[in-house]
Formats: structure tokens, C-alpha cells, sequence
């Protein structure tokens, strides 16, 4: 009979570690997180800077190439991404099979996984211009993806992505103009959309990254890893908190219920917890929040909903959350995904497509990540251990015997 116990004992090293609390699974030289001071760092400049004086495609190259790009660098890079937005157009009976009130992350886990048949040529990950070639794509099909899946979900015809926009700008034009109106994108909102992307691009190894390099480390093509990041990152602890959040808001309904509901998160015997609050990493202020604590100021006054009741009760919620001395003793503080579900509310959004969006932001990361980890020349297949806890070796009973 095996005995269990001494044959972890007999290990030389043997680390039980559930969701990876203190045990890093790779090294990286991305994205930099002090969740003690609120620090994130891309490539070791400060979130904050790139979100004031950046833009999302800047990071997008600063994130796959590691140092930020010189004029004619950048221009180049655009304009391989802009060259690359449209679809295959079979793509289009692709989307059209799902069922028409399919969540968009559902059409999203689908069409991205699609991509690998409909871009065969970029699968072959042991040719570095293909992977090149599979980055590039990803990040331009995104917004294209997520928009065709929010237009299939209210019925409306496919928008074609327009060149001549910035890819904040198209992705709200694919999602808003129609055959019949066009739509002309504000700045403030093409602005706040681009922050959103930005905060978003990379957050070292959360559970929708380690995914995508779990996947990746066994050599799967590069579309088939994102698409098992976009399966991920679809969780309601992880990018479905943003629409947990505002669904959360609108069951609260109005600022005098905020106190009910953050008694009802303190209390033991309630599982309930406040969406859009907490942070595995962050025990401080998030530092992507407080950006978008600013942008959310911005979108609303543009857009006049300072009187959305749901708008009122997210900002009663943060200053009584604020406040209170079990969030505080826990370290709670609102995360960005609070903010960002208020923004895309007010930008017209439904709470279906916030998830999405934060899929579409995050490839560059995925990709970015992916890529190192294949670069890697010592990388090996992931392969956790366990701790096995079940029955000792026993012999078999015939099925009478039992
Ligand atoms: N509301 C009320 N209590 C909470 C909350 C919350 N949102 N978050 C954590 N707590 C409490 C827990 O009950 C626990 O209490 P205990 O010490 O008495 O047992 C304590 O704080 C620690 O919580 P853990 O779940 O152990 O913390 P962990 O780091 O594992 O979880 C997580 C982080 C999953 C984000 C959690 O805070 C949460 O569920 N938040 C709500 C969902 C959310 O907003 N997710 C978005 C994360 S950001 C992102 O993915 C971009």
C-alpha cells in the first residue's frame, strides 16, 4: 500500500499553494504590481502617466515589444493594426449561427476560437513573422468581434470598421452607427474609451493571463489560447465583475438601500459580497481606479446623467463604503471595474457588453504575455501539482459485493 503522506514527505520540495497566493508561475519583464502602495507599472512606467499622456495603441506596442515606439515606429505599427480590423467575411455566417440572445461572451469564446481555422496561416507558432502576424491580428479583430456580437445580440446589421478612425473611435462607431446614421464619436467619450482600454491592456499573472499561458505552454496556436483567456476572464470574480457590479446597482435602486446592502456584505453568515470591490493583489487604492474615478467625472458631466439613479447609487455606495470600518479593516476599496461598468452605462452600453470590452482591452496583454512565455528558450509545459487527499491504493469490489 502507498503511503501518500511519505511520499510528499520524500519530495524535495513540495509547495501546496491554493490560487497561487504567494507562488509566482513565470517570470516576466511586462507589468509590475505593488498592491501594498497602489503601484502598476507597464514595462516600469506608471499607469497614471501612460493613461494621461499615452494612448491605447502606444501601450499595446510598448506592451508586445517592450519599449515605447519612435514616431515612425508607431505610424508603422497602426498601420498594420488599422490594415488588419475587418473580419473574414464567412465570419459573418459564423456569428450568425449563435442563437440571437446568446451573452456576447458566449459568441466571443466562439468566434475568437473560430479564428484559428479562418487565419490557419498564423497558427504555425514556430514561424516568428506568423506570430507576429497572430499578435497583430488579435488586437485588430477584437473591437470587431466584440461589436459584431453586441449588433447580432440587438438585431442590427454588422458595422465595418472604418480606417480612417482612431481604434477607440471605431470600436464605439462599429457598435453605434447604423446603415441609416452615422455616428459621429465625441472626443471626451473616444478619450474615456480609450483610458478604459489602457487600464485594462495588462495585469500580470491573473487567473485570465495564467490561462492564456497554461494554454500557450503547450504549444496551442496563439487564437485558441485567447480564446480560453476570454472563457476566463468571463467569471463574475474576475472581468464579469463589471457587470455583476452594475446589476448589483440597479437591484440596490437608490442611495437610501446603499446602507442595507453593505450590512448585508458584512454580514459572516451572507455569502454576499460587493461587486467592484476588493482586489486579490491591491490592498490599497487601485491605481486604475482612481484614473477612472476621474474619467467617470468627465463622462457624466458630458452626458448630463448626473440624475441616473443608478449612477446615484454607486456614488452613495463608494462614500459610505469608504467610510466604513469593516471595509477598511479589510482593506476593500472600490477596483476599476467599479468605475468602468459606470462609464460604459452612461455611454449607452448594456451591462453584457462590459465584459466583452474588458476582453477586448486585455488581448494585448494575453498576446503580450504569450509571446514572452514562447520567446522563453527554457519554457516548459505548465504542469501543477496536487495534493492528493482521496482514498489510499484499495483493491477493486466486484459489483454484487458492494
Ligand atoms: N464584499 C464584502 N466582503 C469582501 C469582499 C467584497 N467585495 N471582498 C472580499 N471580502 C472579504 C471576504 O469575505 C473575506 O472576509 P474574511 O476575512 O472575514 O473571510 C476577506 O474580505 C478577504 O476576501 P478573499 O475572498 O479571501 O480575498 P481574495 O483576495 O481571495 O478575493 C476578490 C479578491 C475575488 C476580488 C474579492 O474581493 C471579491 O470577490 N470581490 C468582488 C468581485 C470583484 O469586484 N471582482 C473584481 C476583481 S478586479 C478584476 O478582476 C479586474
Amino acid at each position: 500500500v502507498i503511503d501518500i503522506r511519505k511520499l510528499y514527505a520524500d519530495m524535495d520540495v513540495f509547495t501546496y499553494d491554493p490560487g497561487f497566493t504567494s507562488t509566482a508561475s513565470c517570470e516576466s519583464t511586462i507589468t509590475f504590481i505593488d498592491g501594498d502602495k497602489g503601484e502598476l507599472l507597464y514595462r516600469g512606467y506608471p499607469i497614471d502617466q501612460l493613461a494621461e499622456k499615452s494612448h491605447f495603441l502606444e501601450v499595446c506596442y510598448l506592451l508586445l515589444f517592450g519599449e515605447l515606439p519612435n514616431a515612425a515606429q508607431l505610424e508603422d505599427f497602426e498601420n498594420r493594426v488599422t490594415r488588419h480590423t475587418m473580419l473574414h467575411e464567412q465570419m459573418v455566417y459564423f456569428f450568425r449561427g449563435f442563437r440571437r440572445d446568446a451573452h456576447p461572451m458566449a459568441v466571443m469564446c466562439g468566434v475568437v476560437g473560430a479564428m484559428s481555422a479562418f487565419y490557419h496561416d498564423s497558427t504555425d507558432i514556430t514561424d516568428p513573422w506568423q506570430r507576429e502576424v497572430a499578435q497583430i491580428r488579435l488586437i485588430a479583430k477584437m473591437p470587431t468581434i466584440a461589436a459584431w456580437a453586441y449588433k447580432y445580440s440587438i438585431g442590427q446589421p454588422f458595422i465595418y470598421p472604418r480606417n480612417d478612425l482612431d481604434y477607440a473611435s471605431n470600436f464605439l462607431h462599429m457598435c453605434f452607427a447604423t446603415p441609416c446614421e452615422e455616428y459621429v464619436v465625441d472626443p471626451i467619450l473616444a478619450r474615456a474609451m480609450d483610458r478604459i482600454m489602457t487600464l485594462h491592456a495588462d495585469h500580470e499573472q491573473n487567473a485570465s493571463t495564467s490561462t492564456v499561458r497554461l494554454a500557450g505552454s503547450s504549444h496551442a496556436n496563439p487564437f485558441a489560447c485567447i480564446a480560453a483567456g476570454v472563457a476566463s476572464l468571463w467569471g463574475p470574480a474576475h472581468g464579469g465583475a463589471n457587470q455583476a457590479c452594475l446589476e448589483m446597482l440597479r437591484e440596490i435602486g437608490s442611495p437610501d438601500r446603499v446602507d442595507e446592502y453593505v450590512k448585508k456584505a458584512e454580514d459572516k453568515n451572507d455569502s454576499f459580497r460587493l461587486m467592484g470591490f476588493g482586489h486579490r493583489v491591491y490592498k490599497n487604492y487601485d491605481p486604475r481606479a482612481k484614473v477612472m474615478q476621474e474619467t467617470a467625472k468627465e463622462v457624466l458631466d458630458l452626458l448630463g446623467v448626473k440624475d441616473n439613479p443608478i449612477l446615484q447609487t454607486a456614488q452613495a455606495l463608494e462614500k459610505r463604503a469608504l467610510e466604513d470600518e469593516y471595509f477598511i479593516s479589510k482593506k476593500l476599496y472600490p477596483n476599476v471595474d467599479f468605475y468602468s461598468g459606470i462609464i460604459l452605462e452612461a455611454m449607452g452600453f448594456p451591462t453584457a457588453m462590459f465584459t466583452p470590452i474588458f476582453a477586448l482591452s486585455r488581448t494585448v496583454g494575453w498576446i503580450s504575455q504569450w509571446k514572452e512565455m514562447i520567446e522563453d528558450p527554457v519554457q516548459k509545459i505548465g504542469r501543477p501539482r496536487q495534493l492528493y487527499t482521496g482514498a489510499p491504493m484499495r483493491d477493486y469490489i466486484d459489483i454484487e459485493k458492494r
